[in-house]
């Protein structure tokens, strides 16, 4: 079994699954939590639901006792960053994230606020993810526009080793990135990811999927989930028949 990078037990099925709480409204997102805390690892805050309500939302998770993934991908220069990384500790979210393309010294910025952050308040560090390329980017994208002259799997991988070199705790990686991620990065290193379905659910919009079994299979550590769950008539048995795949894939 694999176990994450910053847990020296392995991670248990029910600890791999990140609900998004990508709800149109406070009220609907912390019924949810209320609903599930007992059955998942985390919940996803985006930036939807943090543009609406702001940190008071993840201070009422957290005060439930809600662990929460706080998905704003910071892209700033470093000292922005570094404050925005200390503040994402203070409010004692469990995972945050930046853009890898905000540079080796943005990514450095982070995780060294991030822990002083932390040693401060005496609280444990969270992880900081590096988001590579955006799974809705292809090769096309990245070279008409970006003018990146090369393929997008070499982008991530590389993008993935400037996170590690500047000691992110891992990367937010598209189910089809996860055995190369893999392959590329040596150590401790955190895959989550999105784009994960059961096959009984819908496809949705998502083109690059695996099953929540599938997932684990390939490395990765967590896996956020959002419409098979959320859209499910009975949420907390969707979550549970996920959690069965984990076990299988483990
Ligand atoms: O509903 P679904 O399971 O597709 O939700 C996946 C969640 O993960 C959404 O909050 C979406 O914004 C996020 N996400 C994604 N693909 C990425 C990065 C984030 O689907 N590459």
């Amino acid at each position: 079994m694999r176990s994450s990078a910053t847990h020296n037990a392995p991670l248990t099925p029910k600890e791999r699954i990140i609900i998004a709480l990508d709800l149109d409204s406070d009220r609907e997102a912390l019924l949810l939590v209320d609903e599930l805390i007992g059955d998942v690892g985390m919940f996803k805050v985006g930036h939807q639901l943090f543009t609406a309500y702001g940190p008071d939302i993840v201070r009422r998770i957290r005060d439930k006792g809600g662990r929460v993934f706080l998905d704003l991908k910071y892209h700033d220069i470093p000292n922005t960053v570094a404050k925005a990384s200390a503040e994402a500790v203070k409010l004692g979210v469990s995972i945050f994230n930046v853009h890898a393309l905000g540079g080796l010294d943005m990514m450095k910025a982070a995780v060294v606020a991030a822990k002083e952050e932390a040693d401060r308040q005496r609280s444990p560090l969270p992880l900081v993810l590096a988001v590579t390329i955006l799974t809705s980017m292809d090769d096309t994208a990245l070279r008409r526009e970006l003018k990146i002259n090369r393929s997008l799997r070499r982008e991530v991988c590389h993008l993935a080793e400037l996170a590690q070199r500047a000691g992110m705790s891992g990367v937010v990686a598209s189910p089809r990135e996860i055995t190369m991620l893999r392959k590329a990065i040596r150590g401790r290193f955190v895959v989550l990811t999105p784009g994960v379905r059961p096959a009984w659910a819908d496809k949705d919009d998502q083109k690059r999927i695996m099953s929540p079994g599938e997932a684990v299979a390939a490395g990765a550590d967590y896996l956020v989930v959002g419409r098979p769950v959320l859209k499910s008539p009975d949420r907390r048995a969707a979550v549970h028949k996920i959690i069965h795949e984990i076990e299988q894939g483990l």
